[in-house]
């Protein structure tokens, strides 16, 4: 969509896509081009023209690297697949500032960040600055696979009825799916429930780092946290695992957790017993 508005309303030569280190975007030739991360790259190439890679939570990087060809900026406004990397405060303003100014679409990637996940319905809420675009998908059906691009009136007149579809894009169950995900979400105390587990997760995970000094960092937003340790992250995983908690393992450094939205004080509590047992026996 972004290539397309561009072409109608900024120029025809405007298709470059500037997204993120260690940023991830899905699997489809496109957004493997799109996701900053060899290792996904791999055995897929030639990939996608016209994709262009900054460190993420760098603004000066962004702006030296919007060129006459550059029609959209893609960020995901915590990096998931990443580590849970979570910009400064002023990261996301300043992008919109920079696209305003520049001319160019901001792009949200909310596939893993929307829906509440970080106590907002959308993650970039936190920060006050809205994209042009926005995918999401993940919770968005509940469990019913759907996907979604959002964008403002003014935007979507890149696309024309029939110019872009799928054999299942806008299918009845799909889309009741949703519906009732946002009246679950914003009718029953769902985002609620997820700061205030999101902040009882994180004292719980603080006060492991204070005590451990495997644990180098804890950092987060709602129910998307991450504990960064010195190593061995997928040897905790398991060890976990194997005590009934399952936590997924970024790499060999990071730990995220995810849990339902619905979490519960005691459900935290066992995490935390189960995680101290195990960094306990883990010295390193
Ligand atoms: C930020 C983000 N975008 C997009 C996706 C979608 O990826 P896929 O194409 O594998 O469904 C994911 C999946 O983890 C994601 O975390």
């Amino acid at each position: 969509l972004a290539r397309k508005y561009a072409k109608l309303h900024l120029g025809p030569e405007r298709y470059e896509i500037i997204t993120m280190e260690n940023s991830f975007h899905g699997r489809t030739l496109a957004t493997l081009t799109a996701t900053a991360q060899e290792k996904f790259h791999k055995g897929f190439e030639p990939l996608v023209p016209g994709f262009r890679y900054c460190p993420f939570n760098d603004l000066e990087a962004v702006a030296r690297a919007i060129g006459p060809r550059t029609c959209a900026v893609m960020v995901e406004p915590i990096q998931g697949e990443g580590g849970v990397n979570v910009p400064s405060e002023d990261y996301l303003r300043g992008l919109r500032e920079l696209c305003d100014e520049k001319g160019v679409l901001l792009i949200y990637d909310e596939v893993q960040t929307g829906m509440g996940r970080t106590g907002r319905l959308f993650a970039y809420e936190h920060y006050g600055a809205p994209p042009d675009i926005m995918t999401l998908a993940k919770a968005l059906g509940g469990g019913i696979p759907i996907g979604a691009m959002v964008t403002t009136d003014k935007v979507a007149q890149g696309f024309s009825a029939g110019d872009h579809a799928s054999t299942f894009g806008g299918n009845p169950l799909a889309a009741r799916a949703a519906c009732t995900v946002f009246d679950v979400l914003l009718g029953e105390g769902v985002l609620e429930n997820c700061q205030r587990m999101g902040e009882y997760l994180m004292e719980g995970l603080e006060v492991l780092k204070d005590k451990y000094p495997s644990v180098v960092d804890v950092r987060g937003k709602g129910l998307l946290v991450g504990m960064e340790l010195r190593g061995r992250a997928k040897e905790v995983a398991l060890s976990c695992l194997k005590r009934g908690v399952l936590i997924n393992n970024i790499g060999d450094r990071v730990l995220r957790f995810a849990p339902p939205l619905i979490v519960g004080k005691g459900e935290i509590d066992r995490l935390c017993e189960v995680l101290e047992e195990v960094l306990s026996q883990n010295k390193g």
